[in-house]
């Protein structure tokens, strides 16, 4: 079957290694395979439900595109924009905000993170933020949508927002009930710092993340203050358990290298850590910086990154305003 993906990030800076292993990786290789139509998304309607500075919001959509041109993904073969340029995501959003039930969002547990203790000052934006992701992919009829996995809870959500649409609407299927792809190993990568807690643009340490603009020797330095624990490397993955900084930086290491973690547990049984840090610097450094040379080269010319996001948008709204105009039509507009 020929798959439509749909996938989005936030230009809120920092891009990093969750993101990319969680995600854009796994993006490149879906836009690799014959016969899927591709579209990916710099969410910046999403990044603006917290405080954003124009200057920078506009700094990292471009970085946000040159980083999925330089991990692999082919401008020519896949869609590439910015949700801002098509009206009809907000448009969507508003709609579908009205079939969607305050309990539904209530139980989001990311918008309880974000928003912290302070819940009344949270903006609405970033409590309605996954009707918003659900217009995202319900306009382009996404049958695949590729996240990590602390997106799972937004995709439920939007396949319950499409399912009662098309109830209340009495028009089975006109939304397609999108399927979650979303990795079994490797699909939350952890701090570098606290192997219980997900690695993040946002944490104030960035000895936290490798970020996918470091260079040879921050990736270097990062690797060699990571956290670990005072043992050896495990023997057998059973001795992973309550390890979860030995984990996470062997599934970073397995994730890289695709394979499986059995086999990197195997390659390190009973070593020092040491050693299997030098490993993991130079696969990082083998991987991460030709992606992190790239992105700066990209952001030099930026009336090339502004030529894709605009081509990509003029693309996205063909489709985009079409399913619009069907919406508007059986609420009754
Ligand atoms: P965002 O911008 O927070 O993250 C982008 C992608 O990176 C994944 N990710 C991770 N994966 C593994 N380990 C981590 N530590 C890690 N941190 C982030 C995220 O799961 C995500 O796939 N709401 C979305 C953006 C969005 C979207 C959409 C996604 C908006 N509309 C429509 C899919 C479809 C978000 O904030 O992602």
């Amino acid at each position: 079957m020929n798959k439509k993906i749909f996938s989005g990030v936030q230009p809120t800076g920092n891009l990093h290694l969750g993101n990319y292993l969680g995600a854009i990786k796994n993006f490149v290789e879906l836009n690799n395979q014959k016969d899927n139509e591709c579209i990916f998304c710099v969410v910046d309607l999403h990044a603006i439900t917290v405080k954003q500075d124009p200057k920078e919001l506009k700094k990292n959509i471009r970085e946000t595109a040159a980083t999925f041109i330089a991990s692999g993904i082919d401008p020519n073969n896949s869609i590439i924009f910015n949700q801002s340029m098509v009206s009809a995501h907000s448009e969507a959003a508003w709609i579908l905000s009205c079939v969607s039930r305050i309990g539904w969002l209530n139980r989001m547990t990311q918008f309880k993170e974000k928003a912290g203790k302070d819940k009344e000052k949270a903006s609405i934006g970033l409590y309605s933020y996954p009707v918003l992701m659900a217009a995202d992919i319900l306009l382009y009829d996404a049958t695949h949508v590729p996240v990590g996995n602390d997106q799972k809870q937004h995709l439920e959500l939007c396949r319950d927002i499409a399912q009662k649409f098309n109830n209340d609407f009495s028009s089975p299927n006109f939304f397609k009930v999108p399927e979650p792809l979303i990795q079994k190993q490797f699909s939350r990568i952890m701090s570098l710092k606290d192997g219980t807690k997900k690695m993040s643009k946002s944490d104030p340490s960035n000895l936290s993340r490798i970020n996918l603009t470091d260079n040879k020797d921050e990736i270097l330095n990062k690797v060699k203050k990571a956290k670990t624990d005072p043992l050896q490397m495990p023997e057998n993955i059973k001795n992973l358990i309550e390890r979860p900084e030995a984990e996470n930086l062997l599934s970073i290491y397995s994730s890289l290298k695709n394979q499986n973690l059995e086999n990197s547990v195997k390659e390190f049984e009973g070593k020092n850590f040491s050693i299997f840090k030098e490993k993991l610097s130079d696969l990082l450094i083998e991987k991460i910086e030709p992606i992190s040379k790239e992105i700066k080269k990209l952001l030099n010319d930026e009336q090339y990154l502004d030529a894709i996001l605009l081509e990509g948008s003029n693309k996205a709204d063909k489709i985009a305003s079409k399913k619009i105009i069907e919406i508007k039509q059986l609420v009754g507009f």
